[in-house]
């Protein structure tokens, strides 16, 4: 982890505030109930373009400016949103061809959001223009802490500029067409290019070297509109004032770790939708965003209670809101940011939670929003400026992600949900883990602060990246290897030796052949009983006298039967487990029990549904955050004594949890 980010000066809660939508005499009333909650934070100004410039050039900057000083005078600091997502009427009827066009050539309507062509020149001026004005503006605004470009940027264009501009990308990445033709194997179904014009937008499925570059076409786009705006940004900014962007959990459409470059924070927006999170797995959401900048992160957008988008939009349980708030803030989020403040009278989002309703009155969850809003201003000096120290790592990958979406070879083999299979287990151990970005360790990233690096499905093999496993292992690592690693290059081509590709050689095996299974299979081993369900791979000994073999798989399609499912090598001072079945909860559980305990990871066990997480700062004792995710009250075993610093009570090692309670407890000191 880097050093800890200027963000975190205090631990923020707030909303999404839209003044616009309201005549100006609501505006105190609103901020006198927003302070009552105990929120630090508004954000602000985020689709607001149509009000901040009616027409080209003529920019309505003053009614911000007055609602960032009522925030001011009522102690909450200002987010400013860029409002890009939102570009006004005006400017899409001046240039019709700013529209995004989908797949199937329709262009977009007016009257939605993000109906941008991010590539239009036309409408980058226009963005120069307003995020220009409101940098010269606010930039400097003592009241204004942070910057969030655009929203959820997720449009992909499919115009003829856009086309072009792939072209483009793709001669200034391969500069000629032999090596692409080489590299995308296009002498199959004579897809050979002999002009770059040729060259087409994916539409449904294609060539897998074509649809993997146009991915990272998508992602340098974005990143370039990104960097426009920061650009006109940065000039008017002190330092210390931050840039973010809101991203959605595991989203698609680009590579997160490349747009995170250019910003100072990540952050995200978390919806539950229908039904209730899961803990287990959604800390895994939160630790992927704490690790696309490697530092503690905002959860920018999140429920108040119920969404509106789903076929369902039920609220979450009395007290459930408070501990997922927690939960992200265990996971290292620095501020916890309702969206919205107010429901407008109109518009698409009528029904969403809300603080507040649409009489300005507020609604039975602002009860829940104002008790974090004491829990925060309770502990925020304990836990402002602290971070997660994580002895294990995982691995993420975008261009993995993608090969397996679109070749899953079974349908039911989805990159996240395998990756999630991996992180559960940990989870249930209270085992705090850093998502790291896979291709990240080619830029030298030192592992050797990990005790424990899992690579889960990491199709694509970079060699800078089994350079970087093989030192980490030789040094004394303990990596997991697990099924569908090395099986492609980087351009998305399968790679011409058995997989694990070149991390055979640390792995001690190889992988003879993979099958997609219709049935479960058994695997069994020393005290290990569990089954594979989905995939299996029958693993080969290469010959390395450390290989040895930790379960099989039993009787099934006769091809697997008997073979090896799990196998472990040490390799210098380390071992890398190299696992061929997509294992049972149970066995899951098992398995990396052992591989945790091996490499000597601490545990520590909770009931079901109790998490605990610990948050760190030098010459500050840890703070254990404790969450009870389930409705029923719960028994708690800690090694120590603590304080709770939310009730003040001193607690012996073994307490009582009630249903959705939450704890932040440091370890009581000889008093
Ligand atoms: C998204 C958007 C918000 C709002 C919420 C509603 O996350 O960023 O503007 O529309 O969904 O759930
Ligand atoms: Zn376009």
């Amino acid at each position: 982890m880097t050093a800890p980010f200027v963000s975190a000066s205090k631990l923020h809660l707030g909303s999404a505030y839209y003044p616009e939508h309201w005549p100006e005499s609501h505006w105190p009333e609103d901020i006198r109930l927003m302070r009552a909650a105990g929120f630090t934070v508004a954000r602000v100004g985020e689709f607001a373009w149509s009000s901040l410039e009616p027409a080209a050039g003529d920019f309505h900057l003053d009614w911000l400016e007055r609602v960032i000083g009522l925030l001011a005078d009522a102690g909450i600091d200002t987010v400013l949103g860029t409002p890009t997502a939102g570009p006004p009427a005006w400017l899409t009827q001046q240039v019709p061809d700013m529209l995004a066009v989908d797949e199937y050539g329709r262009r977009a309507q007016h009257g939605n959001r993000c109906h941008y062509c991010v590539t239009s020149p036309d409408f980058h001026a226009a963005v120069e223009r307003i995020v220009g004005a409101m940098a010269r503006r606010f930039g400097a605004n003592p009241h204004v802490i942070g910057w969030q470009f655009d929203n959820e940027y997720h449009t992909v264009c499919y115009c003829d500029r856009c086309r072009q501009r792939f072209q483009d990308f793709l001669r200034a990445r391969y500069e000629s067409l032999e090596a692409l033709n080489q590299r995308w194997s296009t002498a199959y179904w004579s897809q050979t290019y002999s002009a770059w014009e040729q060259i087409p937008l994916p539409v449904g499925p294609h060539n897998p070297g074509l649809m993997l570059e146009f991915k990272h076409f998508i992602t340098h786009s974005y990143r370039q509109f990104q960097k426009l705006q920061l650009d006109a940004l940065k000039p008017d900014l002190p330092a210390g004032v931050w840039t973010t962007h809101n991203f959605m959990r595991w989203y698609d459409g680009y590579d997160h770790y490349s747009m995170s470059a250019d910003l100072d924070i990540a952050a995200w927006d978390w919806y539950e939708g229908m039904g209730h999170h899961d803990y287990l797995s959604t800390g895994a959401l939160h630790d992927l965003v704490r690790g696309f900048k490697q530092r503690n992160f905002w959860l920018i957008e999140t429920q108040p209670g119920n969404i509106n988008w789903k076929p369902v939009n039920p609220i979450l349980n009395r007290g459930e809101t408070r501990a997922m708030a927690w939960h992200a803030v265990a996971h290292g989020a620095d501020a916890i940011l309702y969206w919205q403040w107010r429901s407008a009278l109109g518009g698409q989002e009528q029904y969403h939670g809300t603080l507040v309703n649409q009489a300005g009155k507020p609604r039975p969850f602002y009860a829940e929003a104002a008790e974090l809003g004491r829990d925060f201003q309770a502990v925020s000096p304990l836990l402002a400026g602290s971070e997660i120290h994580a002895s294990v790592a995982m691995l993420n990958d975008y261009d993995s992600l993608w090969s397996i979406q679109w070749q899953p070879h079974h349908s039911d083999f989805d990159y996240v949900a395998h990756f999630t299979h991996y992180y559960r287990p940990l989870a249930a151990l209270n085992v705090a883990v850093d998502i790291l970005s896979a291709n990240g360790l080619s830029g030298g990233a030192d592992l050797s602060a990990y005790r424990l690096v899992i690579a889960p499905a990491l199709v694509i093999q970079d060699p800078a990246t089994v350079d970087a496993l093989r030192k980490y292992v030789a040094a004394g690592g303990h990596l997991v290897l697990t099924v569908r690693c090395g099986m492609k290059d980087p351009y998305n081509a399968l790679l011409p030796q058995y997989q694990p590709g070149s991390l055979a050689e640390i792995a001690g095996v190889e992988v003879e052949e993979y099958y997609a299974l219709l049935e479960p299979v058994p695997v069994q081993g020393d005290g290990f009983d569990g089954a594979s369900r989905l995939w299996a791979e029958r693993l080969t000994l290469t010959g390395s006298p450390e290989a040895r073999v930790i379960a099989r798989f039993g009787k099934s399609n006769g091809w697997l039967d008997g073979q090896a499912a799990i196998t472990v090598n040490s390799y210098g001072k380390g071992l890398v487990y190299t696992v061929g079945a997509y294992l049972n909860e149970e066995a899951q559980q098992e398995l990396l029990a052992r591989v945790l305990g091996a490499a000597s990871v601490a545990t520590l066990s909770t009931p079901p549904g109790v998490e605990v997480r610990t948050r760190e700062q030098p010459g500050q004792p840890p703070v254990s955050i404790v969450i009870n995710h389930t409705a029923a009250a719960r028994t708690v075993s800690l090694p120590w004594a603590s304080r709770d610093h939310l009730s003040g009570a001193a607690l012996a090692p073994e307490f009582e949890l009630a249903g959705y309670g939450v704890m932040v407890l440091t370890p009581m000191e000889k008093e």
